[in-house]
């Protein structure tokens, strides 16, 4: 078997009816995982799942509203069901209100932490005594440039991130001894519905691109490698780590 080969692995991955959670489901589905497909918009979902069929993927889309923490129980269940119990976890549902200081509520950093820190580790939860009766299983965490900086309009986000960053730590502390690894990407900039108002501005753009060290942003393709190995057999020895696909950015 290929150490990147994912036939028979069963992936859940969040957020993904758009951006980088769409791209890391397609990934892993080419990869040979059956990927259970999870975000609001039943519509794009269900696109999704017709255009991954034309490349002979097996996947289902899964509609829930995350910002409902008490359903993970119940969405954990639901996810067990088209093709079995999940031995892949992505977290890519988040959200980036960029709110200046004076505009943060209760409300709006609470829907910030909740979707971006809490449901990682509470879904996780749900998922660990399945993957744990198969002593294996992969939980994978979308970290960000603002897990180790701060940019401006970004302290709900940017506390998200760091703390996500951590998390991913402390759960490969706590599970990997089970055999199940964690571990999070942290991407630099990507053209998805979350960066719209960074992508409209060419001007912050190239001084983004300008700021790594391989002189571009990224591209949706380039989740994919970095998808795949930290899902498969190829990062056996590999936990808790963070792992920056942003063409160098934090390394400068
Ligand atoms: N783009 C970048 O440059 C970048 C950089 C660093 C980190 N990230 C991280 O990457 C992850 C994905 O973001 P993206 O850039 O791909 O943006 P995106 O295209 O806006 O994707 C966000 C995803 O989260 C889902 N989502 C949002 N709220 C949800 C909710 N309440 N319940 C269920 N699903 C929900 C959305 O689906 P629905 O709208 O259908 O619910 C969508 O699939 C986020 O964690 C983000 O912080 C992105």
């Amino acid at each position: 078997m290929s150490l990147f080969d994912l036939n028979g692995k069963v992936a859940l991955v969040t957020g993904a009816s758009s951006g980088i959670g769409q791209r890391q489901a397609q990934a892993l589905a080419t990869a040979g995982a059956s990927v259970v497909l999870l975000g609001r918009r039943q519509q794009q979902l269900d696109d999704t799942v017709a255009q991954l069929a034309t490349l002979g993927a097996s996947t289902a889309a899964l509609a829930v509203d995350l910002d409902d923490r008490e359903q993970l129980a119940e969405v954990a269940a639901r996810a067990a069901l088209p093709f079995g119990a999940i031995d892949i976890l992505i977290n890519a549902a988040g959200v980036n209100l960029r709110q200046a200081v004076d505009e943060i509520t209760l409300e709006s950093w609470d829907q910030t932490i909740n979707l971006n820190l809490t449901v990682p580790f509470f879904l996780a939860r749900e998922l660990l005594p399945a993957m744990r009766s198969k002593g294996w299983g992969r939980i994978i965490n979308i970290a960000s440039l603002q897990s180790s900086r701060a940019f401006a309009n970004g302290l709900a986000y940017g506390a998200s991130k760091g703390g996500i960053a951590q998390l991913t730590r402390a759960m490969a502390e706590a599970w990997s001894a089970d055999g199940i690894n964690c571990n999070a990407i942290a991407p630099g900039f990507f053209p998805t519905g979350l960066t719209a108002p960074v992508y409209q501005n060419p001007v912050m753009l190239d001084k983004l691109a300008g700021q790594t060290a391989i002189g571009r942003n990224g591209e949706l393709a380039d989740l994919d490698g970095i998808s795949i190995f930290l899902a498969s057999a190829a990062s056996d020895y590999i936990t808790g780590q963070v792992i920056h696909l942003d063409g160098g950015f934090t390394a400068k």
